[in-house]
């Protein structure tokens, strides 16, 4: 049978992170590749206990259809964690903040839109609106963000884009953290521009050192659409995530939600609900933290000990999972992933995570799955293949 395949489904791309991990499945590989949250982190007991009340308590609700709009207990729940005054009724229960993503092209893009991402960015993203085709321009950035002379440029470049999408707090893939100051500086630019901002926030909570700035969606509520996550707090196979919106776009992210999956499920969403209950996340999260800032460091002091001669520059997160390594002039990350693999050690190639003029000297680490000891090893491995990697192929 010759199928014909629909213009949105040429778009999709498979996950360059997925191929990647597959190298990493073979045995004796240290992975820094993976976006996947540490599983010392998941609060396997709490979710046992409640598991057992929700089933007990209310099993019934917990087996049937819900709401398209989420559990209303859940719903209130998110409006209060948020450090801005948010209505229940704004706030749209996910499964997973992958889907809010998917929710938002759905009812923004058009064929041929103009969407604005930081350059680079979630890969997941550029994933989601790719279907709906879209022309995704990227808009470079800084240490502090995203770079407002730059988003004023692009955003004058052409009919105007339908949003910008925007991860203010530790970056996926580089890590980075936008400043407070350009954070304002963002919203009054696309204020003037009357540009529609979605801030994507999964990473927030896991600050190491002090907690981020304000989001750009508490400075300018009704012109942002927000996307938060329980991946990186709670768990992501639960797959729970949502969605802060502008009353006037609920209703149409509410019939793309209905269409998409109906509900996310019901007895996910009382577990969290119920593990949520009593401050749960304020003492569970600075484990985390706590948790992700000593690897971090581990791998900041490997990176230094192991690189500081190869001439390889990398940040340091304030927070998040990732690092953002780039690599001397004439070295190509994507060449040396399987240079590294073959010495046992692999990593994300940033080029993917671009969109327009990629950077092939950037990859991204995680520092948050490997142990120490692996860190440790991982780093000097990737060191001996950056040493390896031949002269003849520098420009
Ligand atoms: C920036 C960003 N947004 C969204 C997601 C999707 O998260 P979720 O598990 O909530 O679907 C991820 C996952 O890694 C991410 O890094």
């Amino acid at each position: 049978m010759a199928w014909t395949l629909a213009r949105r489904a040429h778009a999709m791309n498979p996950s360059v992170i997925r191929e990647v991990l597959k190298l990493t499945e073979r045995p004796g590989i240290i992975s820094f590749a993976g976006g996947l949250p540490s599983p010392r982190t998941f609060p396997v007991d709490a979710f046992a206990e409640s598991c057992a009340r929700v089933l007990r308590d209310d099993g019934q609700g917990a087996l049937q259809y819900g709401a398209s709009e989420g559990l209303p207990l859940l719903r209130e729940q998110v409006a209060d964690m948020l450090p801005w005054p948010v209505d229940p009724a704004q706030v749209l229960i996910t499964t997973g903040s992958q889907q809010g993503l998917d929710l938002v092209a759905k009812v923004l893009i058009d064929p041929g839109s103009r969407v604005l991402v930081e350059n680079p960015t979630y890969l997941g993203a550029l994933q989601a609106f790719a279907p709906m085709e879209p022309r995704i321009e990227g808009v470079a950035g800084d240490d502090e963000g995203l770079d407002p002379q730059a988003l004023r440029r692009a955003a004058g470049a052409g009919e105007a884009p339908r949003m910008l999408y925007v991860l203010p707090n530790f970056q996926n893939p580089t890590g980075r953290l936008m400043s407070d100051a350009r954070r304002q500086t963002l919203v009054e630019l696309a204020q003037e521009l009357e540009l529609p901002l979605v801030e994507d926030n999964p990473y927030g909570e896991l600050w190491f050192e002090a907690p981020p700035p304000a989001p750009l969606s508490a400075r300018r509520p009704d012109a942002c659409i927000y996307l938060g996550s329980f991946s990186k707090v709670l768990s992501p196979g639960l797959r729970l995530g949502y969605v802060v919106a502008p009353h006037a776009l609920y209703p149409k992210l509410l019939q793309a939600k209905q269409a998409a999956d109906l509900h996310t499920p019901s007895f996910n969403q009382r577990m969290v609900a119920d593990v949520l209950r009593d401050g749960f996340l304020d003492r569970h999260v600075p484990g985390i933290r706590a948790l992700y800032k000593s690897q971090r460091d581990a791998m900041l002091a490997a990176l230094e000990r192991e690189m500081s001669s190869l001439g390889l520059q990398w940040n340091r997160p304030a927070g998040g999972m990732f690092l953002w390594v780039r690599l001397p002039r004439g070295m190509d990350a994507t060449e040396l992933l399987p240079r590294a693999v073959d010495k046992g050690v692999a990593f994300v190639p940033g080029a993917p995570f671009h969109a327009g003029e990629a950077d092939p000297r950037t990859l991204r680490l995680s520092f948050v799955t490997a142990t120490r000891e692996q860190i440790d090893a991982g780093i000097a491995r990737l060191a001996e293949a950056v040493r390896a990697y031949p002269l003849r192929q520098a420009a």
